[in-house]
């Protein structure tokens, strides 16, 4: 990992829209933004059409005006390339930008994001507008980071079905496989009579009457993050050159996992995030009790699964740089936060590691697509409810100080090509991926646990406990690290149940996982959400759910299946789960791995949240009701809050004595 931010206490700050707002609102704007407490302004990002209002006629002078006003205000800039909006001129003069739906339709102008990653028209357009700013902006002073482009794949856009993009993906095939011969071998394409004959006959797997060949499916996935990676690449080279020593940053999404964040990630000196958490609560799939208790809060997960998955793609850096401050406009609903959360999601960000967090937005605009998404202020210049709330938070990161993120003790592991392989062959519709990494998150955190989510490739010494919810395709070198950590280990179904190109392992699954579990895998069964196996795990009824399989072993399961053989096995430091634990089996099997490997405390109330940064933790009252943390806390000196949390409160104290410490 790479080295945290220690040195300066978290910064706050905000997104801004210069452009959007006449040119006499900037100093105030900047003089109001400073008195409450901001440090940090991102703007930019969609600038295009002002910057560049016909082919080669740059404006720069407003931005130079707009950056300076800032600066003069002690604002820092983070400035984003505005490739996320191609203009109009550019569009009519080359629609072949243009990204194409599944349905093999060009995407219009008329919002944002229509290109297609595979362009290569628009990758020499971007690095002709990028090479422009980074030269007038890239050694200014008061530009402190540059965002590249917004949002990859917002909208669904990572995977284009251009005719550019089948010939880019035939190239990236050609190069992946060699000769087509042995990608008819790899994809299995005897089957239904798809062999091919050369990688100019391969088509993009859209439009086919049923499934296309999963192996076929999951190239496509592959190659489309490649395409993303190869993107941002070519704006962060152009950024280095002429913007030297700047951090280069991009604003990843909440549940998104279209493109490859690691490799992405690889690229950047931090990650970023966009941080919406009654938004994803609203359109992702809870249990309906969740989406009533926690409407006004957001899941107390959804952030902090966020910050520990992009503090990992960050190589331990990241910012939330867009924080919802009120009711957005783009989730089929739209409640407001509960007062207080808008203090509560910025302290919980820091208290996870970041080094800054940014409201999205200063000012609700009255016009356009956005205009029913709250900012700071309201569209008459009045406070909206944030904006204290962005003050007392400004106040609160001066309070909890510079600090070191704890290490965590508990690593969970995530992998962008496990949900790829899912979507090309899922087997079964109940079964979710990111709904069973999140589980397993969940359940976790709710015994007051720091995880850090890491990828497959991740080094893993250090940990004493290992999660693995599934990953379907493994590798001995995978098997090694999980082995040499010496870490108690669990792994969920499907694991190593595939080769590298999609197909079942000569030995059957779970394939180089046997080296640590030995069983076979002789055959599966998938079932609706309502369907449950019953079993036995200590001594109590636990039951699985999803997915099954029979395994053959000379194991003894350590959770027997009531109809015969197991939901669990384990040998030595590995256990392997042949199904989907409920929320209870989950419960009682974390308990058990947990306090085997030393690192649980107790289970926390459900709707609190702990979390350690430096020798600070961290308490979120997610819930309701008013919550006591004084038998967590014990006698500390408290920074922030009192035992008693209100709801949407925080409370923080300091660890002196390390009771609580799960560092390893
Ligand atoms: C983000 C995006 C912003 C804005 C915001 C609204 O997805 O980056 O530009 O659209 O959502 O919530």
């Amino acid at each position: 990992m790479a080295a945290a931010n220690t040195d300066a206490a978290p910064r706050l700050g905000v997104c801004y829209y210069p452009e959007h707002w006449p040119e006499e609102f900037w100093a105030r704007d900047a003089a109001r933004m400073a008195d409450i407490g901001l440090t940090q302004v991102r703007i930019g990002e969609f600038a295009w059409s002002r910057l560049e209002p016909s082919p080669g006629d740059f404006r720069w002078e407003w931005l130079d005006r707009a950056i300076e006003t800032l600066r003069a205000a002690g604002l820092g800039v983070a400035l984003g390339t505005p490739t996320a909006t191609p203009p109009k001129w550019l569009i009519d003069r080359h629609p072949d930008i243009l990204a194409h739906d599944r349905h093999g339709r060009p995407r219009r102008f008329g919002s944002r994001r229509h290109y297609c990653f595979s362009s290569e028209r628009y990758r020499a357009e971007s690095a002709r507008i990028v090479e422009a700013m980074a030269a007038r902006y890239g050694r200014h002073d008061a530009v402190i980071a540059w965002q590249t482009d917004n949002e990859y794949g917002c909208h669904d856009t990572v995977r284009s079905y251009s005719p550019e993009a089948e010939r880019a993906f035939r190239r990236w095939l050609a190069a992946r496989y060699g000769d087509i011969g042995a990608l008819n071998g790899a994809w299995g394409t005897v089957f239904w009579s798809q062999d091919y004959r050369a990688f100019d006959e391969v088509d993009l797997p859209n439009l086919t009457v049923t499934e296309a060949n999963p192996s076929h499916v999951l190239d496509f996935h592959r190659f489309s993050s490649d395409q993303v990676v190869a993107y941002n690449r070519l704006q962060t080279d152009i950024l280095r050159r002429l913007s030297p020593g700047k951090p280069i940053f991009h604003n990843f999404m909440g549940f998104f996992f279209d493109f490859d964040h690691f490799a992405v990630g690889a690229d950047l000196d931090f990650a970023a995030w966009d941080s919406y958490p009654l938004g994803f609560l609203d359109v992702a799939p809870f249990p309906p009790e969740d989406k009533v208790r926690y409407r006004r809060q957001g899941h107390p997960d959804i952030a902090a699964f966020h910050h520990d998955l992009y503090r990992a793609a960050g190589r331990g850096r990241f910012q939330v740089i867009e924080q919802q401050p009120g009711p957005v406009n783009w989730a089929p609903h739209n409640p407001a936060p509960l007062p207080g959360m808008a203090r509560l999601w910025a302290i919980e960000a820091a208290a996870h590691g970041a080094d800054a967090v940014s409201y999205f937005r200063w000012r609700q605009a009255p016009f356009a697509q956005e205009q029913m998404h709250a900012g700071l202020l309201r569209p008459d210049d009045q406070p909206a409810p944030a904006y204290q709330e962005a003050r007392a938070a400004a106040r609160d990161f001066v309070a909890v100080g510079a600090a070191a993120p704890t290490p965590a003790s508990v690593a969970l592991i995530f992998s962008y090509e496990a949900h790829w392989l899912f979507e090309a062959q899922p087997q079964g519709a109940a079964w979710s991926y990111p709904g069973l990494v999140f589980e397993w998150y969940s359940a976790l955190r709710r015994f007051g646990l720091d995880v850090d989510i890491v990828s497959p490739e991740a080094a893993l010494s250090g940990y004493k406990a290992v999660f693995v919810p599934s990953l379907p395709i493994i590798d001995d070198a995978f098997v090694g690290r999980v082995r040499a950590s010496g870490a108690l280990a669990l792994f969920g179904p499907r694991t190593g149940s595939k080769t590298a190109t999609l197909t079942i392992p000569p030995t059957l699954a779970p394939g180089a996982l046997t080296a640590l579990v030995p069983l076979t895998v002789t055959h599966v069964e998938s079932f609706p959400a309502d369907h449950r196996e019953a079993g036995r795990f200590n001594d109590g009824a636990v039951s699985g759910r999803i997915w099954l399989e029979h395994v053959e072993t000379a194991l003894a399961p350590l959770a027997a299946r009531n109809q015969g053989g197991g939901l669990l096995y384990r040998n030595g430091k590995a256990l392997y789960l042949t199904t989907v634990p409920d929320h209870g089996f989950l419960a009682a099997l974390f308990w058990s791995i947990l306090t085997e490997a030393g690192v649980a405390t107790a289970p926390v109330d459900p709707d609190i949240r702990l979390r350690r940064r430096g020798d600070l933790v961290f308490a979120f009252n997610y819930g309701p009701e008013p919550r006591d943390v004084s038998a967590i806390a014990g006698g500390a000196s408290f920074v922030l809050g009192a035992p008693l949390i209100e709801p949407a409160g925080v409370a923080a104290w300091r660890d002196e004595a390390h009771k609580m410490k799960t560092a390893r």
